[in-house]
């Protein structure tokens, strides 16, 4: 079977970047002519949004296929170049989260329709997770080998990725023991405030140096460039943006060839 990495992207706070981080993540990898699909859990459906797949437009065969796997049609994925996929549930992911109770809930679910139908055609696939710990984030972790936190540097969002870490843990004791994080994703990071260097020493001290991948700086072209449809280094390939998400896929990469 081909060496496939499954990264999903968590946090249980909203708006610390998980969406920016992971298409633009999954995007520059694609550009290394990685073949990467990027899976969107969130009901918000922000990863599909910022490749252009509007609520419209979204199959809602990708949520049949998480209850019955036979349902699975290639209509699901959205081609956006030779090595750029995108698939997800958008909001018909919100009234099968409602509807799933303890005892009809399968956890493994998306790992199911993932290593049926997905594991031979990709070298990389993202998991972009709704701001929550609940059923879906599960599924996605279930799935997934390996985790980024992506986080604020202050004091209330480092709590929250302990919260975060703890999550990570019971998934790995229940149903996932392949799963390792993969680095916590410092965002919105300031250089020129203390508080920014403090709370990232803080992260060195707590998670491990070797933990702590390199720091998105605020930026405002990350904010920008969704509004074109566009990744990073097509909307503006100077921006401190590009060079950060640039130099976390380096990071990423690296591991890779060990
Ligand atoms: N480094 C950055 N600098 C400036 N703006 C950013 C940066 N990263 C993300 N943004 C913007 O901040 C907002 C929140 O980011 P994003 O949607 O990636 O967070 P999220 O964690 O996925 O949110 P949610 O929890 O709602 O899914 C978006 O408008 C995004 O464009
Ligand atoms: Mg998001």
């Amino acid at each position: 079977m081909k060496k496939i990495r499954i990264i999903a992207l968590t946090n249980k706070k909203g708006g610390c970047g998980k969406t920016t981080s992971c298409v633009n993540i999954a995007g520059l990898i694609s550009k290394k002519k990685y073949k990467t699909l990027i899976i969107d859990m969130d009901p918000q459906g922000h990863a599909l949004l910022h490749l252009g797949i509007t609520k419209n437009n979204v199959s809602p065969l990708f949520v049949k296929s998480l209850t019955d796997i036979n349902k699975y049609s290639d209509s699901i994925i959205f081609k956006k170049n030779e090595y750029l996929y995108i698939t997800g549930g958008g909001k018909f992911l919100e009234e099968y989260e409602k509807n799933l109770t303890p005892n009809s809930f399968n956890p493994y679910a998306l790992k199911q329709l993932i290593y049926s139908y997905f594991i031979d055609n990709f070298d990389f696939i993202f998991i972009d997770t709704p701001p929550s710990l609940e059923f879906l984030t599960t599924l996605s972790l279930v799935a997934s080998k390996e985790v980024i936190i992506p986080t604020l540097t202050n004091f209330l969002s480092i709590n929250g990725v302990e919260e975060v870490v703890d999550f990570i843990y019971e998934i790995k004791t229940e149903y996932n023991p392949d799963i390792e994080i993969l680095g916590i994703l410092p965002t919105f990071f300031n250089h020129r405030t203390n508080i920014g260097k403090f709370f990232l020493e803080k992260l060195k001290k707590s998670f491990g140096e070797d933990k702590i991948l390199p720091p998105i700086r605020n930026n405002v072209a990350l904010a920008e460039a969704p509004n074109f449809g566009k990744l990073i280094d097509e909307y503006k390939k100077n921006s401190l943006g590009n060079f950060d998400y640039t130099r976390v896929v380096l990071a990423i990469l690296i591991k890779h060839k060990k």
